[in-house]
């Protein structure tokens, strides 16, 4: 447990699902006040998940936000201090992928990737380090890169140009604030059983051609990702920033390289 994380205000974009959804959990444990963010319909699972997370111990609120819209991103950051009286802690994790070789990917299938995983964490951190400045809080970013912000990714060169986007995103804007002891940090995925992957996941030779690229051999599951989320967030990582810290199970490690091979 990270006890400084009690009472703290912690928006996740992208969280009704997948690894954004476990940080929620996470942060409800931890008992921070947490913003569930959801692009367009609410579903009917949201008011469960926010019932959930308070009976874990925190307190939660579901708010409505498009991460490639401007104006969204900046009335998620108002309704969160009206609620909650302030923010602390902004997690970047909406993301979308989709599978085409290069040579045929459409400039809207470009432009849709680009301006969810990189244009959207950047009006992320835009709206949080401006009201970080401007209330004196000594905030957190962290922002939901992947492995390919290092491994090439054929068939998905909009995601793999966003995540490396994002890495130089996290390392600059660390850089540019840590005089205001606001830390900018990403977390590195690797293969992680979400629904991104659920089709892929479910065909069980690919899901074995996946494990082989693992060294430690298995699919990880989302709430390792929020572990290394409340670690970054935490003091407990005070003097950590501009890092990318990668939990993946061996898979950025050259696996063909495996028992003396190479
Ligand atoms: P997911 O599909 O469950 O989660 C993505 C969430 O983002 C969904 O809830 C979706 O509705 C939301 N979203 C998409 N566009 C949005 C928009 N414009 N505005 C607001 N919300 C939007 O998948 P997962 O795996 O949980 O992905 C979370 C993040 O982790 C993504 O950034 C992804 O690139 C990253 N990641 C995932 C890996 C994996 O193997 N699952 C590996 C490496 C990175």
């Amino acid at each position: 447990m990270f006890t400084d994380l009690e009472g703290k205000v912690v928006i996740i974009t992208g969280s009704t699902t997948g690894i954004g959804k476990a940080c929620a959990q996470r942060f409800a444990k931890e008992k921070a006040k947490v913003v569930i963010n959801y692009r367009s319909e609410k579903g009917n699972d949201l008011e469960e998940l926010l019932q959930e997370l308070r009976d874990l111990g925190g307190d939660a609120i579901g708010v409505q936000a498009d991460v490639t819209k401007e104006e969204d991103v900046k009335r998620m950051v108002q309704e969160t201090v009206k609620t909650f009286g302030t923010l602390d802690i902004f997690i970047n994790n909406a993301g979308i992928e989709n599978e085409v070789p290069s040579h045929e990917l459409s400039l809207e299938d470009w432009n849709k990737v680009i301006s969810t995983n990189l244009t959207g964490q950047f009006l992320g951190c835009r709206e949080a380090i401006d009201y970080f400045l401007k209330h004196n809080i000594e905030g957190n970013i962290i922002n939901m890169s992947s492995v390919h912000e290092i491994i090439p990714w054929p068939h998905f060169v909009h995601y793999a140009a966003s995540k490396g986007g994002v890495k130089l995103m996290t390392q600059t804007l660390a850089m540019e604030y840590a005089p205001k002891k606001i830390r900018v940090n990403a977390i590195g995925p690797g293969a992680i059983n979400t629904p991104i992957n659920a089709e892929k996941f479910a065909d069980p030779g690919k899901k074995a051609d996946v494990e082989k690229l693992i060294p430690m051999g298995y699919i990880g599951e989302p709430e390792e990702i929020a572990s290394v989320a409340v670690w970054l967030a935490s003091k407990e990582s005070k003097y950590v920033t501009g890092h990318t810290l990668v939990a993946d199970g061996g898979m950025t490690l050259y696996p063909s390289f495996q028992a003396g091979r190479g």
